[in-house]
């Protein structure tokens, strides 16, 4: 998703600490560059780390993991106080959207924490020390366990951005979601405020790409039934073809950047490669 929300100009500016915060190291055959996944439309930047799974399971559906979730909910004294109640909507959409997508994934709340931390709040973009110190404060849990950090991102017009299973054992500290508090169900940013935030930076988080991933050509986002995209989608492009060939853009997958309210979808092959993903690296919870 555009999980950027229209600060145009910041994307810019963006692409450069995208491509410094490109860092992290995955093993799979032969050693790769996995960076932490940062969202803007910059993010396309970095479309080289690409992972290819050695023997993925063909055919047969994977059997649901569990993931417990750690709630890390930021604030800055007054603004980002998510209550319990939101916290248990925003999960309960995320529960709902994979499982109705097929997604092998259940998630149940493991842990709420509290902190009122302006800095952390405001600034804790990838790479900064913002979230570094956050996170070595209040992750918890094993390569298997999701950690969340509600914060505000708006001061470089982000949605999120996620850590990908590969990277979990060079820099297990950095591992998760950080994502806007205002994305949650009922939030602010319309049209970015029906949940689907959480639902796609968690895909990052099981080892999905974009599905704009690497354009028309190549290997793409590594999964062969969503068809090639050349951009991310905007708003519901429906009928929308950018790679000729290759099918309709899938603009209702989770891993696009459509309005929340376009996606529903995750395809087969993209639950196969998280399951695989997940089973090779999450493994411990
Ligand atoms: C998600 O679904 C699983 C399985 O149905 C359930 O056990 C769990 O409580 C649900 N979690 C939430 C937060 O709704
Ligand atoms: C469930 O998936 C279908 C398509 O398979 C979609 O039309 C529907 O909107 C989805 N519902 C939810 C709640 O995600
Ligand atoms: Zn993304």
């Amino acid at each position: 998703m555009v999980r950027i929300f229209s600060f145009a100009a910041v994307a810019v500016l963006f692409a450069s600490s995208a491509a410094a915060a490109a860092t992290g190291r995955g093993k799979c055959g032969t050693t790769l560059t996995l960076p932490s996944e940062l969202e803007s439309k910059a993010a396309e930047v970095v479309k080289t780390h690409k992972l290819k799974i050695a023997s993925m399971p063909s055919g047969s559906r994977a059997a649901s993991r569990s993931v417990p979730v750690n709630w890390h909910v930021i604030d800055d004294g007054s603004k980002g106080k998510l209550t319990s109640a939101q916290i248990a909507e925003q999960l309960r959409v995320l529960n709902l959207s994979y499982s109705n997508a097929s997604m092998p994934f259940t998630f149940t709340l493991a842990k709420t924490t509290r902190t009122t931390n302006s800095d952390w709040f405001y600034n804790a973009f990838g790479g900064t020390s913002q979230e570094s110190a956050m996170k070595s404060a209040l992750r918890s849990g094993g390569a298997g366990t999701l950690n969340l950090y509600s914060v505000d991102l708006s001061a470089q017009g982000l949605l999120g951005y996620a850590t990908f299973p590969s990277s979990y054992s060079s820099a297990p500290s950095k591992d998760g979601v950080v994502f806007e508090y205002r994305s949650i169900p009922g939030g602010s940013l319309a049209p970015y405020n029906l949940g689907a935030t959480l639902t796609h930076e968690v895909g990052h988080w099981v080892g999905l790409y974009h599905t704009f991933q690497g354009g028309c050509s190549g290997n793409g986002d590594f999964v062969s039934d969503t068809p090639a995209e050349a951009s991310p989608a905007s708003g519901c492009p429906k009928g929308r073809d950018t790679c000729s060939g290759g099918g309709l853009d899938p603009v209702n997958n989770f891993m696009d950047y459509s309005d929340d309210a376009c996606m529903y979808a995750f395809s087969s092959g993209q639950a196969t490669r998280a399951a695989a993903l997940c089973n090779q690296y999450r493994a411990s919870v």
